[in-house]
């Protein structure tokens, strides 16, 4: 499962879902009503419940694969309970405020619900924040998301590999190939590490 929060970078989240799309994941995906105007604000689209398979496929550049679409205000939906199947779940990127209320378990909206839901499960959970600076109660929101069994996955590209010469879409595969790893799913978004150094 895929939520998308209003947090700057729906690069990395376009990225993650056309890679696993391409993996042949199936995927459930929540868009917070935040999240429309970052998309808005990155992409100069819409992001539209009504119109969510056009704005999809024009969001990311290509037909998605399988996916399932859930709004975010709907509270009743099958990802707002422990029964329904989802094998993982990642935030990207995550507001503090989704980070805070997933923390809490405030369960504001359907991300937040799913996202609380699969860390009671014990499921395998992600969240990737981009804010900064950030303060000690953004710090301790993700002490307690960490305690609680997910993996925190800062918005942090690593500059090895690409070289100094790194396009804007190579950081962010990086930052999206760190997420399918830790999903546990294959992809081929970045060179990995070879113990090379690359000295020209
Ligand atoms: C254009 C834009 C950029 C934003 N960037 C960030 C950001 O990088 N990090 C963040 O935590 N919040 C950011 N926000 C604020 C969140 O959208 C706001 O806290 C919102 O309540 C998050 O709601 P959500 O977690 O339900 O998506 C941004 C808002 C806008 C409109």
């Amino acid at each position: 499962m895929v939520g998308v929060s209003g947090a700057s970078g729906t690069p990395y989240a376009a990225a993650v879902l056309r890679a696993l799309f391409e993996a042949g994941e199936s995927v459930d995906l929540i868009v917070s009503r935040a999240a429309r105007l970052t998309i808005l604000d990155e992409t100069g689209m819409s992001f539209r419940d009504g119109h969510w398979q056009d704005d999809l496929a024009a969001w990311l550049g290509t037909p998605p694969g399988d996916v399932r679409y859930w709004p975010a205000g709907d509270l009743a939906a099958g990802p707002s309970s422990g029964s329904y199947p989802v094998r993982g779940l990642v935030v990207v990127p995550a507001s503090t405020a989704a980070c805070a209320g997933i923390a809490i378990g405030l369960s504001k909206d359907l991300l937040q619900r799913a996202a609380e839901v699969s860390l009671k499960e014990r499921r395998r959970v992600v969240v990737v924040p981009r804010e900064t600076p950030v303060t000690r109660s953004h710090l301790e929101h993700l002490i307690t998301l960490h305690d609680a069994g997910a993996v925190v996955l800062p918005a942090s590209p690593g500059f090895y590999g690409a070289g100094a010469g790194a396009s804007a879409q190579q950081l962010v595969d990086f930052v999206a190939g760190k997420v399918l790893d830790a999903l546990g799913v294959p992809h081929t978004l970045f060179r990995r590490w070879t113990g090379e150094l690359n000295a020209n």
